[in-house]
Parts: structure tokens; C-alpha cells; sequence
């Protein structure tokens, strides 16, 4: 029944491309992936030097506007930021509806959604004020509801934003601050957050970036599109990745089991993968990997967790994988998934915020690239053809005759 010819006529052209391995859907200026090189830029800084000598707010503006802040526009950013750190007070009673025991991210697609049903005032995307607005407070909003869904599902009072702290302090306070003790910020676990959140600021079109560009494309509020964009990240096979890492590794346990695991890994009967390596664009070492596993020691010898036996079977897993041929036939490298589960669990996050925290990351880059399309004079409605492979025209057939 598929009548192609009928297809390339109407258009001119029709591709079938499941997955879009090989279709581009849009031109963008802001993030660009070389996989063979193992080369990540952002506006065409390499992630290496933004994340040694960067901090995550300037990330988000260079995402924004395409060149670093100049000290006053970085004050001036900082500053809008902060100012909506806050959210509505009706939204705390919000969240009193959600069960004790609901995972994170579920809260997180309804709260962040639930942000257009507040901010009515910066909704309308044809206004380019409300567009900024919407950028400041989604950007602002989202830490606050990030930690505000761990300490439910904890019972732990809410705490609020502290704005003389930057961005990645506040949050660990709001996540880890108790009404009875006073809280201190470890400057080590403030630094290494704020390097997780500039690797996992943008990827260009992955999964959930192009789902808020298509949700945005029919001309969605931004708060609807990057709550669609949660949703997708939410699935295991994207940012659930580093929660099985994390899982693998403590399964595998010990180093001297580690030749077992990587056996299965390379048994075609067998569907058990190394989680943590491979990527479909990176045919080389992931840049971001080598950064988060720096970072992954950093926080580990900070807390005297050098000898900590899940990062000896890391780093004995890569040695192994690295020197076998199958992997290196295979160009499976460690993704950076490998490390951050590692360094998260460290940190004192449960598995369940993994997702979470790649939410408030990638936030950033979801705007960025909203931004990008909505100010696209050329921008048209997402709208995917299809191969139709059901069943040729027929007849109704009456109830009595079936
Ligand atoms: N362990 C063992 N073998 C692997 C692995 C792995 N982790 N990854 C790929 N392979 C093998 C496949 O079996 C396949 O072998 P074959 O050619 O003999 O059939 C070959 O390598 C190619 O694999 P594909 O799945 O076709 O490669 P693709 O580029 O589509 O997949 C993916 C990339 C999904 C990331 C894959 O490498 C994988 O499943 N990795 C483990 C999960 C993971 O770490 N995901 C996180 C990705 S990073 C991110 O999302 C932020």
C-alpha cells in the first residue's frame, strides 16, 4: 500500500530515516559535536576550557546569546537570575498533592509544566520581553524545583533560595540544608557540580532538545516545552544512562569479577552492554567523559574516598576495555555517563536525582535552542512524514456482520 511515487511527487523528495541517524532538522549556530575527533564546542568554545575556567551561569549565556558576558553583562545576568529564583508560594502547596514516595522527574514534569498555569505574564511567545522573562525564570526556577522535589521525597521541609550564593551553591543548600543545623558549602562539591552542569549544559539535537524544539514549533509557551523536554530526557536510554552505570558497577562489585562482565559484554548471544560506553555520535574518547572522571577523583579524595571500591572498578573496567580489541574495533569508549554516577552517588545524591540534575543542566541548552528556532524567521511547524504500512482503503462493515 505504500505508494512512494505519490510521496516524492507531493514533495519532491522523501526520505525514511528512523531515528534520524542521517537527517538534520534544523541549522544551528550554538553547539557542535566532531565524534571522530572527540570534539565538543559550545558557540565554538571547546567544553574543556569552559569547564576548567568557566562557571555554569556564563555557560548559560554564551548558550543564550553566543559570545561570553562581558563583567557587566555577567552581573547584570547574575542578577536577573537570581532575582527569580523563587517560586510562587502556591506552588509549595502544589506540590503537597504529589504521593511521599513519586519519582523526582514525575514531579519534575508537572511542576516545570506546571509553571505556565503561574506565570501567566510571560507566556506569550510573540513578545520578545516575555521570552526573556520566561528564559530567566525557567533558568532560575528549575534548581529551586529540582531540590524542592528531593526534599519531598525525603520529608524534609523546603528550603529556600539563598541568592547572594551562585547558582550550583544555592543549590546544594536548598538540597542538603536542615532547618536545625547551619549548612556549609563544600567549595570542592560546589566546583564539581557546577563542571556536571557546563558538560551536560547542551548536545545539539539529542532526544529531548528536539522534542522541545518540536513541541515549541506550534508555538507552545516555553514552560509547556522544556516540561516536554523532561519528559523525554526521563527515559533510560537517555538521561537514565548513568544510573545504570552506576548499577553495573556495583553489580560487577569487585575488580577480580571484571573479566566476566566484559566477556558477556562481547558475547553476541548475550544482550548485556557496559553501560558508560559507546555513544552514537562519539567514535572516540567523549570529551566530557575525560573531565568527569577528573572531576569524579576530585570529589572522592575531598571526601577520602580514593580506595572507594566502585571507582577501583571503574577505573580497572576502562584499563580492561581500553587494551580489548573488541572495544577498540568498536570505537566503544567511556561515555560520560561512566563517571557521574560514581561522582553524584559521592556526593550524597540518590540514584533517583540523577535525571534530575541533567534536567537543570540541560535546561540551559533547551532554551538556548528554543530561543534559536522561535527567532528563526524562516521557522516552520515540526511536522514528520511517515511511511503508512496499515491496511489498503476498505469498507465499513456493520456491527450485526462482523
Ligand atoms: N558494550 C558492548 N558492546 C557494545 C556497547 C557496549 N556498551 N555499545 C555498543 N556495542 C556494540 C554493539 O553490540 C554493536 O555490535 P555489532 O556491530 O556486533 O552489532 C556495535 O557495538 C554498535 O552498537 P550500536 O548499538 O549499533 O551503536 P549505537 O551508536 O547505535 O549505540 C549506544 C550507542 C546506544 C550509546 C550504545 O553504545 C550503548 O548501548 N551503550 C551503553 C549504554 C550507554 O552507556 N548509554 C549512554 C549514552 S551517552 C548519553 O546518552 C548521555
Amino acid at each position: 500500500v505504500v505508494d512512494i511515487s505519490k510521496l516524492y511527487a507531493q514533495t519532491g523528495m522523501f526520505t525514511y530515516d528512523p531515528g534520524f541517524t542521517s537527517t538534520a532538522s534544523c541549522e544551528s549556530e550554538i553547539t557542535y559535536i566532531d565524534g571522530d575527533e572527540g570534539v565538543l564546542l559550545y558557540r565554538g568554545y571547546p567544553i574543556e576550557q569552559l569547564a576548567e575556567q568557566g562557571d555554569f551561569l556564563e555557560t548559560c549565556y554564551l548558550l543564550l546569546y553566543g559570545e561570553l558576558p562581558t563583567p557587566i553583562q555577567r552581573r547584570d545576568f547574575n542578577y536577573r537570575i537570581t532575582r527569580h529564583t523563587m517560586v510562587h508560594e502556591q506552588m509549595a502547596r502544589f506540590f503537597q498533592g504529589f504521593r511521599r514516595d513519586a519519582h523526582p522527574m514525575a514531579v519534575m514534569v508537572a511542576s516545570v509544566g506546571a509553571l505556565s498555569a503561574f506565570y501567566h505574564d510571560s507566556t506569550d511567545i510573540s513578545d520578545q520581553r516575555q521570552r526573556m522573562v520566561a528564559s530567566m525564570r525557567l533558568i532560575a526556577k528549575i534548581p529551586t524545583l529540582a531540590a524542592m522535589a528531593y526534599k519531598y521525597s525525603i520529608g524534609q521541609p523546603f528550603v529556600y533560595p539563598k541568592n547572594e550564593l551562585d547558582y550550583t551553591s544555592n543549590f546544594l543548600r536548598m538540597c542538603y540544608a536542615v532547618p536545625c543545623e547551619e549548612y556549609k558549602i563544600n567549595p570542592i562539591f560546589a566546583r564539581a557540580l557546577d563542571r556536571i552542569f557546563i558538560l551536560h549544559a547542551d548536545h545539539e539535537q539529542n532526544a529531548s532538545t528536539s522534542t522541545v524544539r518540536l513541541a515549541g514549533s506550534s508555538g507552545a509557551n516555553p514552560f509547556a516545552c522544556i516540561a516536554a523536554g523532561v519528559a523525554c530526557l526521563w527515559g533510560p536510554a537517555h538521561g537514565g544512562a548513568n544510573e545504570a552505570a552506576l548499577k553495573m558497577l556495583t553489580e560487577i562489585g569487585t575488580v577480580e569479577n571484571i573479566p566476566k562482565y566484559v566477556a558477556r559484554a562481547k558475547d553476541k548471544n548475550d544482550p548485556f552492554r557496559l553501560m558508560g560506553f559507546g555513544h552514537r555520535v562519539y567514535k572516540n574518547y567523549d570529551p566530557r567523559a575525560k573531565i568527569m572522571q577528573q572531576t569524579c577523583h576530585e570529589v572522592l579524595n575531598e571526601l577520602g574516598m580514593k580506595d572507594d571500591p566502585l571507582l577501583q572498578v571503574a577505573i580497572e573496567l576502562e584499563r580492561i576495555a581500553l587494551s580489548d580489541e573488541y572495544f577498540i574495533e568498536k570505537k566503544l569508549y567511556p561515555n560520560i555517563d561512566f563517571y557521574s554516577g560514581i561522582t553524584l552517588k559521592a556526593m550524597g545524591f540518590p540514584i533517583s536525582m540523577f535525571t534530575v540534575l541533567f534536567a537543570v543542566a540541560r535546561t540551559s541548552g533547551w532554551i538556548a535552542q528554543w530561543k534559536e528556532m522561535i527567532e528563526d524567521p524562516g521557522q516552520k511547524i515540526g511536522r514528520p512524514r511517515q511511511l503508512y504500512i496499515g491496511a489498503a482503503r476498505r469498507d465499513y462493515v456493520p456491527l450485526d456482520k462482523r
